[in-house]
């Protein structure tokens, strides 16, 4: 890497800079590398297949960290792009892409910037790591932090998910339940982490969560063969994920290794729908931002009110990137009811065979909204990206997943009870 450039105001910052945002503005850093030196290597194929890593980690050259072998012993990304035939069809779409994150090592995509934080941790000798999460980048920090034999700290909120909580504390995170929300335990993460000195994983604000989820873009191109997909549909918090695909994205253009840019679209509930709301705004103002000063968007913050906890998040902490991404990749933003939510996770079980927490669903969901609002056409080449395991909430699932025959240990029961059943090939 070369150095950092504010998202907001544009300055450059040097690669030894040691803070985590803009001085002069507190903007959200980008990190650079030298994309014209990486090209005049030649192979674009050999700067993804460096070293004996079959995992995200294999992008070296892209990748802010020297020694590889600082990175957590997992297997974080290479996740499969299963084609969802009957899936789309359900949406009245040709081809349909899913992206599996939940077959990460913590089942949720969060392992791929939790996994680059704790190898430059490693690399930089940190001993502790702290960070603020829903849920999901915390599990995945307290997985990397066991992985790599480092302790963590993680600031959640008070109400998040059993299952969540259950694996933070299985990995032996130290966990602080904030009696508050996730932007409470955001907050006070980062003040915790200036007195101590840890190393803070904070998403947005830890300008390498963008770098370790943009490998996910890198993977999908790949995945697509030689054409890129039209676009990616993005579940949408924070707004990290959805601005490090885009960055992903953006990086292998600069290389050459695609000569056309998919659209990335932002899904969110409507409880949740500050980056949404943002995205129409501006658009109604003219899609650019005055003098293309991105300083002067502003991101109202909302009371956040959704059953999808991942994407729960009142200010989004990397909503300016996030805004960006949607206004120049000419994505869309869009925001789902949650009951819209809850009929997207059994259609993606039942029609797809992957079971996902509502976050996920409510990308599938939006793309069903794009569709029906005649803002996707059918032939489009759509990746969704499923970003966690719905093992994650299984009483959300339950909520819409019906309930079983129960019947007596006897053969008659048990044929009476199948007797209402009409079996139906899909
Ligand atoms: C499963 C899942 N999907 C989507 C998101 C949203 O990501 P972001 O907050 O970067 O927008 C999260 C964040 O916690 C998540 O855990
Ligand atoms: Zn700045």
């Amino acid at each position: 890497m070369t150095g950092y450039v504010c998202i907001a105001c544009g300055q450059d910052w040097p690669a030894d800079f040691s803070g985590y945002v803009c001085r002069t503005c507190g903007g959200n850093l980008d990190v650079q590398y030298d994309y014209a030196a990486i090209r005049a290597e030649g192979d674009p194929k050999r700067w993804f297949t460096a070293g004996p890593r079959t995992d995200q980690f294999r992008f070296g050259a892209l990748l802010p960290v020297r020694d590889l072998a600082c990175a957590p012993p997992l297997r974080v990304g290479a996740t499969p792009l299963y084609l969802a035939t009957r899936l789309g069809a359900m949406a009245g779409l040709d081809a349909v892409y899913l992206k599996d994150e939940g077959l990460n090592p913590s089942q949720s995509f969060k392992d791929r910037a939790s996994a680059m934080i704790m190898a430059r941790a490693v690399e930089a000798g940190v001993a502790v790591v702290a960070g603020a999460s829903t849920g999901n980048a915390g599990s995945s920090l307290a997985c990397m932090a066991a992985a790599a034999g480092r302790p963590c700290v993680v600031f959640v909120p008070e109400r998040a998910p059993p299952a969540k909580l259950a694996q933070l504390l299985i990995f032996g995170a130290w966990v602080i339940a904030v009696r508050g929300s996730y932007d409470d335990a955001f907050d006070l993460c980062a003040r915790v982490c200036e007195v101590k000195g840890w190393l803070n994983r904070n998403t947005g604000f830890n300008p390498f969560t963008r770098e370790g989820k943009k490998t996910a873009a890198f993977e999908i191109l790949e995945q697509c063969g030689d054409a890129p997909p039209d676009r990616i549909v993005v579940p949408t918090g924070d707004g990290n994920i959805i601005s490090g695909i885009w960055k992903g994205l953006k990086e292998a253009h600069a290389l050459g290794l695609i000569t056309r840019l998919p659209r990335v679209d932002c899904a969110q509930a409507e409880g949740s729908a500050a980056i949404t709301r943002a995205v129409h705004r501006l658009r109604a103002e003219g899609s650019v931002p005055p003098d293309g000063d991105w300083r002067s968007v502003t991101i109202e913050p909302v009371p956040a009110c959704t059953l999808a906890d991942s994407i729960a998040v009142d200010d989004p902490r990397d909503g300016l990137a996030a805004v960006r991404a949607v206004v120049e990749s000419g994505g869309e933003a869009v925001a789902v009811p949650d009951e819209a939510i809850l009929e997207a996770i059994k259609d993606i079980a039942r029609h797809a065979g992957v079971f996902v927490e509502p976050s996920c669903a409510c990308a599938w969901a939006a793309l069903r909204a794009l569709k029906a609002q005649g803002k996707v056409e059918s032939d489009e080449r759509v990746v969704v990206l499923l970003t966690g395991s719905g093992l994650k909430d299984i009483a959300s699932a339950r909520k819409v997943a019906g309930a079983p025959l129960v019947v007596d240990p006897d053969l008659d029961a048990a044929l009476g009870a199948l007797d209402s059943v009409s079996f139906e090939v899909d």
